[in-house]
Parts: structure tokens; C-alpha cells; sequence
């Protein structure tokens, strides 16, 4: 019998429970009762300063501000507007220009993006691929369209990239379907904040490219790029995407952007999905089939954001302002990831491998019980996956994320013997 009173479940696990509003839930009201200073609050997947409030671009806001009445209240066009679909190409790729065909489509954020390529790029009942560390409304995504995910495992035993498990994952998914959505978040990947090297990434696309020598499948890679500012320089966690162009045509890269955390905007719902491919058929079809998409679903993006990015583009001042505003913001992560880093290793504590990020992993057994006994020294952490609790270094101080490792390595003995 169904669950649901009215409503049809169609295919999709609707819990209603959401582990982490409840978590933070706790962390509030831990926050009223013995004051903020007491109380690390590291479930949050925004940026915020020292004070717990939200990390916003001034100068991003001041764009806002300057709009007129028009940018906000008209409709912007299905698929974007122009100017914006340029600037976020631009925002992508700096002052690299790709050798190939490129096209853009504006989505609501970069949770858009994904949907659109899971819903243009493979059929009812298809198989998603990602890493088993995962940032979970891929999952939502694809059982709302009735997809579903598998994962490989991200990394090996000596915690590299594990390439063996991401081939063995390809060829088998391969081998039962004809057409393949993969998506990796990178840089600064969330969860993990595991970043791809360019070794990687020649690994990855040497097995890809093998594969789509079979000229029947149909490979769609999806890089997930929500953290692109967030990685680190924004000149060397760029170099490997000039490793996407020009690609057999049945091997189609996409980049799903995002203004949510790169301009501070995440509620204003600003993205772009992006396509790359020496066949002009292809980036045209992207259009096209996207647009029906936007269509059928959203319907237009948010037009204020679009101009906001397209005037921040227009303007070298402007964005020269931004860039060094958002590199403040930065700096506070990497001192903070750093921070983390440095005192996990001194505690002894095991994380998976960081570059930078919002987020870190502590892969652990038991990960409940141990987030509970952290619980108790006003840490909160989220457990992930039931094999590691995930902790957000983006909000929490610097001096949080060096006290928290020798706590954990100490609730994980507690529980774990
Ligand atoms: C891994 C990852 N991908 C994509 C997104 C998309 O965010 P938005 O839809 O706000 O652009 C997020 C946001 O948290 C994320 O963590």
C-alpha cells in the first residue's frame, strides 16, 4: 500500500526526512542555549565568515542594485540571454578560446545543468555513473526522471583516483547500455574535495575515448564545475579543459557552470549548461533539445542574475573588482582548509584526499554514533554515505577547523575502539 496520501510516488524513495536540516537543526538550538562561540556548525554547504553569516560579494550586490526595473521584471529568453550564455562561456574559460564548436543554455543554477543532460542524454531506466562519493541530488535528479545512479569508487587503496574502478564501472555500464551519462565534479569535489590532476583526467578520457572507438555508444561526460572558483588558482584548476575539445563526436563533453558559490548568488539560481564538439550537428541538437527542456520544465531562468553576470563581463573594472573580492573569500577557505588539513594530520587523522573545497571527508565506521559524540562537544558534522562524516570547512572559523580533527580522531576511538 502507498505511503502517500494524494500524492503518487512514481518510482522515486521519498523519505521526508532531511538528515541535514536536522543536524543543523541541533546545531541552532545548541547555538541559543551556550552562545555561537561554543558551537561548531560544520553541516552548512555555504561559505560563511567567522560570525556565521553568509560570505556575499558586495560588488556582485552593487551590480544588483544597479539594474533597472526591466532586468528584473521581463522574461528572459528560453534560452538565455545572449550576453549572459557568452559571459558564462567566458567564466568557464577565461581567456582560452576552445577549437571547436561550443554552445551554451542557461539553466537554474548548475542543478539545471544536470538535469538537462540527464534528461536529454539517455532514456527511461537508464544507469547514471558517478563516483561513490556523490553529492546526493544527483540521485534526486535522476530518480525524478527516472533514471538511476551507480557509483565507482573514487578512490584506491593508496587514496588516488581510482582508475581501475572507474574503467571496470564504464566498460560494464557500457556493456549493458548503449549510451552512458558520467558525471565528475571537479574541481574541488563535493564531498571530498578531491580535485582530478591533468594525469587523471588523460586516464579518464584515454578509456573513454577507447570506448566511443565503438561507434554505436553514445558517452555523454558531464563535468559537474560548481566549485570552479573554489579549487585553488583559477589558472591551474582550468588546464584540463582544453583536454575536452575536439573529442570523437559520440564522446560529448558538457560543463555544467554555476553562479551559486562563484559569484555568491546561490539563491538567485544563475547557470549554464555548456557543450563542446567538433561537429556543429551535435552543438546545434544540444540547443535545440535543451531548449524543449527549459521549456517543459522551468521555463526561463532568473533574468536579473543573467544580466548581472553579462554587466560583471562587460566591464573590466568591474570584474577585476569581483575577482579580487571573490579572492578574499578564497584565501578564507584555503586557510581554513588548510587549517584542517594540517591538524588532521597531526592528530593522526584519516581524511580522504583534499585539495580544497567546501567540504572534507572523514571516511569512518559507524559515522551515526560518531557524529553523535561529537554532538556532545557542540561539533556537528554530517554523516555521508554510512561510511564517513562530512565536514564543512567552509562554515567554520579557522581556529574551528583546527580544533575539530583531534576531537573526531577522538569520538572515532570512543566508538570504534
Ligand atoms: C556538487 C554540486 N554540484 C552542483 C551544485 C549546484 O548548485 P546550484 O544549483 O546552486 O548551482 C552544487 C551545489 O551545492 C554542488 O554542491
Amino acid at each position: 500500500m502507498s505511503k502517500f496520501i494524494m500524492a503518487q510516488e512514481n518510482a522515486r524513495i521519498i523519505s521526508g526526512e532531511d538528515k541535514i536540516f536536522g543536524i543543523n537543526k541541533k546545531a541552532q538550538e545548541m547555538i541559543a542555549s551556550v552562545g555561537r562561540d561554543k558551537v561548531a556548525n560544520a553541516t552548512i554547504g555555504s561559505l560563511l565568515d567567522d560570525s556565521g553569516n553568509l560570505v556575499v560579494l558586495s560588488s556582485v550586490v552593487e551590480v544588483l542594485k544597479g539594474l533597472q526595473p526591466v532586468d528584473y521584471a521581463e522574461y528572459a529568453p528560453i534560452t538565455g540571454v545572449p550576453s549572459f550564455l557568452q559571459a558564462a562561456i567566458k567564466a568557464v574559460y577565461m581567456d582560452h578560446v576552445p577549437s571547436c564548436n561550443i554552445e551554451a543554455i542557461a539553466t537554474p543554477g548548475g542543478t539545471g545543468a544536470i538535469h538537462n543532460t540527464i534528461q536529454n542524454y539517455t532514456k527511461r531506466g537508464d544507469t547514471i555513473l558517478t563516483s561513490d562519493w556523490y553529492w546526493s541530488p544527483y540521485n534526486t535528479i535522476a530518480q525524478e526522471i527516472e533514471r538511476k545512479l551507480e557509483t565507482y569508487p573514487l578512490f584506491d587503496e593508496n587514496f588516488k583516483f581510482n582508475h581501475k574502478g572507474f574503467s571496470d564501472k564504464v566498460r560494464e555500464l557500457l556493456s549493458r547500455e548503449d549510451r552512458l551519462v558520467i558525471i565528475i565534479n571537479t574541481p574541488a569535489h563535493n564531498p571530498t574535495g578531491y580535485s582530478l590532476t591533468l594525469e587523471d583526467w588523460d586516464h579518464v578520457l584515454a578509456l573513454l575515448k577507447a570506448e566511443a572507438e565503438d561507434k554505436t555508444k553514445k558517452i555523454v561526460l558531464l563535468v559537474d564545475a560548481a566549485y570552479l572558483d573554489f579549487a585553488g588558482d583559477a589558472k591551474e584548476f582550468r588546464e584540463f579543459l582544453p583536454k575536452l575539445e575536439n573529442l570523437p563526436d559520440n564522446l560529448l563533453p558538457l560543463i555544467a557552470y554555476s553562479m551559486s558559490k562563484s559569484f555568491t548568488l546561490y539563491g538567485m539560481r544563475g547557470g549554464a549548461l555548456i557543450c563542446l564538439s567538433p561537429n556543429k550537428a551535435i552543438t546545434d541538437e544540444f540547443k535545440m533539445v535543451n531548449a524543449f527542456t527549459n521549456r517543459g520544465t522551468w521555463s526561463n531562468g532568473t533574468r536579473c542574475a543573467m544580466v548581472a553576470l553579462s554587466r560583471i563581463f562587460e566591464s573590466k573594472s568591474l570584474f577585476d573588482t569581483v575577482v579580487s573580492e571573490r579572492e578574499e573569500a578564497l584565501q578564507l577557505l584555503l586557510r581554513r582548509g588548510t587549517a584542517f588539513m594540517k591538524a588532521a594530520e597531526k592528530a593522526g587523522l584519516v581524511t580522504c584526499p583534499f585539495t580544497l573545497g567546501f567540504f572534507a571527508i572523514v571516511p569512518c565506521d559507524q559515522c551515526d554514533a560518531v557524529g553523535e559524540e561529537l554532538q556532545k562537544d557542540g561539533i556537528f558534522t554530517v554523516p555521508f554515505g554510512g561510511r564517513g562524516l562530512r565536514v564543512s570547512v567552509a562554515s567554520i572559523s579557522e581556529e574551528w577547523c583546527s580544533i575539530l580533527p583531534a576531537k573526531m580522531a577522538a569520538a572515532i576511538k570512543k566508538v570504534n575502539g
